[in-house]
């Protein structure tokens, strides 16, 4: 049976504002992502607080929000085989001190809020992530 999955990714506003975009997306591929569908979009605090609806308890929601919607950013739909984790290992830590060498957060995060990359979670969030941003 196959275990290609799909995933959610989204290239944060700290590394699309370094101009980033096109180095992480060629990583993807280097590491045998397929970049499926992919678009440059600057979204509402509104909807970050929707996409981010899980973390609405924490300390950090507003300015989480606040942060995803503070400039473009690029979406991309994912795709490889048990993809969701491959793309979870590949960026690395949440915190880019905590991060290894060799991942995405190590290389171009800033700090826990500008940390260059987001990635769904788990399989079942993926396809809610996906639809976020991808539901025509
Ligand atoms: P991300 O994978 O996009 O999911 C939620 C984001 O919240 C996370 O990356 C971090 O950028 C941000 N964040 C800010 N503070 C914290 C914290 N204390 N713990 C976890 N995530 C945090």
């Amino acid at each position: 049976m196959s275990n290609i999955e799909q995933t959610l990714s989204i290239i944060k506003p700290d590394a699309v504002e370094r101009n980033l975009d096109n180095e992480i997306k060629e990583i993807f591929r280097n590491k045998g992502f397929k970049i499926i569908k992919e678009k440059k979009i600057q979204i509402e605090k509104s909807e970050a607080e929707k996409f981010y609806k899980v973390h609405e308890t924490k300390p950090f929601y507003s300015d989480l929000c606040s942060y995803l919607s503070s400039g473009p950013i690029v979406v991309m739909i994912l795709e490889k085989e048990k993809g969701v984790l491959a793309n979870r290992e590949l960026m690395g830590a949440t915190n880019p001190k905590d991060a290894e060498e060799g991942t995405l957060r190590k290389k171009y995060g800033i700090s826990i809020d500008k940390n260059s990359v987001h990635g769904s979670d788990s399989l079942e969030n993926a396809k809610i992530e996906i639809d976020f941003f991808f539901k025509d």
